[in-house]
């Protein structure tokens, strides 16, 4: 193949590494890349390398960071001669050519992206938040700007300069968003995570839709806690502003849960069938439940037994933890067997601008499902009947779980 020769590395050429490479470290302590239909072997710093090429770098600020854990003149010597190996043989790019992911759902995949720009009744609710939160000459932050959307939304509502950051490699794809809008000359795309970088001063403003499916699993309180602290100015508008955590009671249809779980009916069909067991693994399941999804479309048609139930509320300004708890009494308003409680999430996006996953009130092109955590013991419920919900967040898990509250005294007499 005839290639032009490597342009040279200066300190203060951006480097950046490939966003998929497949590493094998040898016996013999080198690492063995394959990136496309190319491989390539190179030295013991390898792996520092590429993990501080994550984002793109200049290779003087590189340098800088990996030399405190070099040994001596040969160490420094060897990693700088890595760099430029890493460089010569392509896995080390000054100008990376935007890629998408295969893998489904990976936030450098077009699909979800995709997806979230169709689901009209969100992308609009959060840009007329913008236009009513952000004021003409703001400083935008905007966390986890994906195809770059919100950013170009910022600077339609008069933002005089917008930081857009996002951590996935769709990051290129922004930056193309915002020369084909005209508006990259006000905006500095921030390739990272937020709780990793720094602005050269903070802003008046937060957007950021990085809400999933439980409405805090995309580490939203953690992320909006940080640029509170560090990123933004004090009562920096927000949007969202606020969130609420939701559960509904519900009886999810046996059909339902014989296409998603391992359940005794399915086990009997697939021994019909097939001849096999399946039994353990309905065991398993049941002792270690695994919560579904399902599109609220879907489980608008489901038989609802609760009125909403709120887990969490959360002030995204003023917020202080970034965990939450709750424990809560539900109360069935229906007949039927409760054998899931759903999940759902609202936020407020600009003062009573709000979205909603809530079965019934989402439409189709909602993105997001709802996770429903399986009961698997059914429980025959009827109005007023009770049911203690434990909710908890921490660290990017929600657990949950129900059990029928017993109004009767513990212990008489006492
Ligand atoms: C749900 S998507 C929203 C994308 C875009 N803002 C939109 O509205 O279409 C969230 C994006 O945020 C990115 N992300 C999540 N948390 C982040 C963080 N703390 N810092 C930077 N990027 C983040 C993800 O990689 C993903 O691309």
């Amino acid at each position: 193949v005839n290639r032009p020769p490597p342009k040279n590395l200066s300190p203060q050429t951006v480097l950046h590494r490939l966003p998929r490479l497949t590493v094998s470290i040898q016996s013999d302590n080198t690492t063995h890349i394959t990136y496309g239909d190319r491989e390539t072997r190179t030295g013991a710093w390898t792996l520092a390398i590429l993990d501080a090429f994550s984002c793109p770098r200049t290779v003087e600020q590189v340098l800088q960071q990996l030399q405190i854990r070099s040994t001596g003149v040969q160490d420094w010597i060897d990693l700088s001669g890595c760099i430029l190996a890493l460089y010569r043989a392509g896995v080390l790019v000054d100008e990376l050519e935007p890629s998408l992911s295969p893998v489904k759902n990976a936030f450098d995949g077009a699909r979800i992206h995709t997806i979230m720009l169709n689901d009209r009744e969100r992308t609009s609710r959060f840009l007329s938040a913008i236009q009513e939160v952000v004021s003409p000459g703001d400083v935008v932050l905007d966390i986890g700007t994906g195809t770059g959307i919100l950013a170009v939304a910022a600077v339609h509502a008069g933002a005089s300069r917008v930081f857009a950051v996002e951590a996935s490699g769709i990051s290129g794809f922004a930056r193309a968003t915002f020369k084909a809008n005209g508006v990259d000359d006000r905006i500095t795309l921030i390739e990272g995570w937020s709780t990793q970088i720094d602005l050269p001063f903070r802003a008046d403003v937060l957007v950021s839709e990085i809400l999933d499916e439980d409405g805090l699993g995309e580490r939203v309180l953690e992320a909006t806690l940080d640029a509170r602290n560090r990123l933004l100015k004090a009562n920096a508008g927000l949007v969202p502003r606020r969130l609420r955590v939701c559960a509904l009671m519900v009886n999810i249809p046996d059909e339902y849960l014989n296409r998603t779980s391992f359940t005794r009916r399915g086990a009997e069909d697939w021994l019909s069938w097939y001849g096999i067991h399946f039994e353990p693994l309905v065991d398993i399941a049941e002792r270690n439940p695994a919560p579904i999804k399902v599109r609220p479309t879907i489980a608008s048609g489901w038989k609802i037994l609760s009125e909403p139930i709120m887990l969490a509320e959360v002030e995204l300004g003023s917020f202080s933890g970034t965990t939450a708890e709750a424990e809560v009494t539900g109360t069935a308003i229906g007949t039927g067997v409760l054998n899931g409680l759903l999940l759902f999430f609202e936020a407020e996006l600009s003062p009573g601008n709000w979205l909603s996953t809530r079965p019934g009130v989402a439409g189709p092109e909602c993105n997001w499902q709802n996770l429903v955590l399986v009961l698997p013991a059914g429980v025959p419920v009827s109005p007023g009947d009770l049911f203690l919900i434990k909710y908890q967040y921490s660290r990017s898990r929600t657990t949950v779980n129900v059990s029928p509250f017993d109004l009767r005294p513990q212990s008489q007499g006492s």
